[in-house]
């Protein structure tokens, strides 16, 4: 089951999914006594973080107990200009006074498969999961926010990607033809074991896309997007008017 919120413009959507972050990390660290979220790369999440970088909103947040992790990377160094961690970095991180060690990047500096193994020791140390639970445990996240491409991508799970129906591994290192480059991704395994997940999404651009992923036949290697149903949690959709032309 899933909830559509409809604004009526992306700065509007902004604001509430920066408004969504700090209500879910305050009750979260209420409940648990810290927050972890993984945050999305694209210029729509980019528009939430922006937002919420702003004094009235930091200053709601406790970030020295706020955790930062990332649903997926591309194969870049942490300052190379495609990096999602550097593109959360500029927008955000550097305007909180959150500690070096809540931010737990994956190594895309790394050779792809050892930071996809590198970002599974960060998880299962986080989480405090052994190697033997990995089995029939997963890392829950309390907030996931995840963008939609227009061909119906999320994270980096792309069409017809083996990663989209992965059943054990929590990080997928693969190359993306289509992009002639290597990614690191949460794979469903992680993605759908989060408390929240929260999809951002934009633009007339995405209107015919977003209804066949939301009202279409279910068909996740060609729309991944719709492989996201979170097992036991909520699954929101943040979207604006232009986007939600189609429905
Ligand atoms: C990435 C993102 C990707 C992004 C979508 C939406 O690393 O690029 O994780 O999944 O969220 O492509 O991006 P836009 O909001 O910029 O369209």
């Amino acid at each position: 089951m899933s909830t559509v919120r409809t604004y009526d413009d992306p700065a509007a959507l902004a604001d509430a999914a920066a408004h969504y972050f700090v209500k879910t990390a305050q009750a979260a660290i209420e409940e648990r006594g810290r927050f972890a979220v993984a945050l999305a790369g694209g210029s729509t999440p980019k528009a939430m973080l922006v937002r919420l970088a702003q004094p009235d909103l930091i200053k709601q947040l406790d970030w020295l107990v706020t955790h930062i992790f990332w649903g997926d990377e591309r194969a870049v160094p942490p300052d190379h200009m495609d990096s999602n961690y550097r593109m959360a970095r500029e927008a955000l991180l550097d305007h909180t006074p959150l500690p070096a060690a809540n931010i737990n990047r994956i190594h895309g500096e790394l050779e792809p498969a050892t930071a996809a193994t590198n970002y599974e020791d960060i998880l299962r140390t986080y989480f405090a999961l052994s190697p033997a639970q990995k089995a029939d445990a997963q890392p829950r996240f309390d907030l996931v926010f995840l963008g939609m491409g227009d061909d119906g991508h999320t994270a980096s799970l792309f069409p017809g990607a083996e990663a989209i129906q992965e059943q054990q591994q929590w990080v997928s290192a693969y190359h993306v033809d289509k992009l002639a480059s290597w990614r690191m991704t949460l794979t469903p395994v992680v993605l759908n074991a989060a408390a929240r997940v929260v999809f951002l999404v934009t633009g007339e651009g995405k209107a015919n896309r977003l209804r066949q992923v939301l009202y279409g036949p279910y068909q996740p290697h060609i729309l991944p997007a719709q492989i996201i149903s979170p097992k036991d949690g909520r699954l929101l959709w943040f979207i604006d008017e232009a986007a939600a032309g189609s429905l």
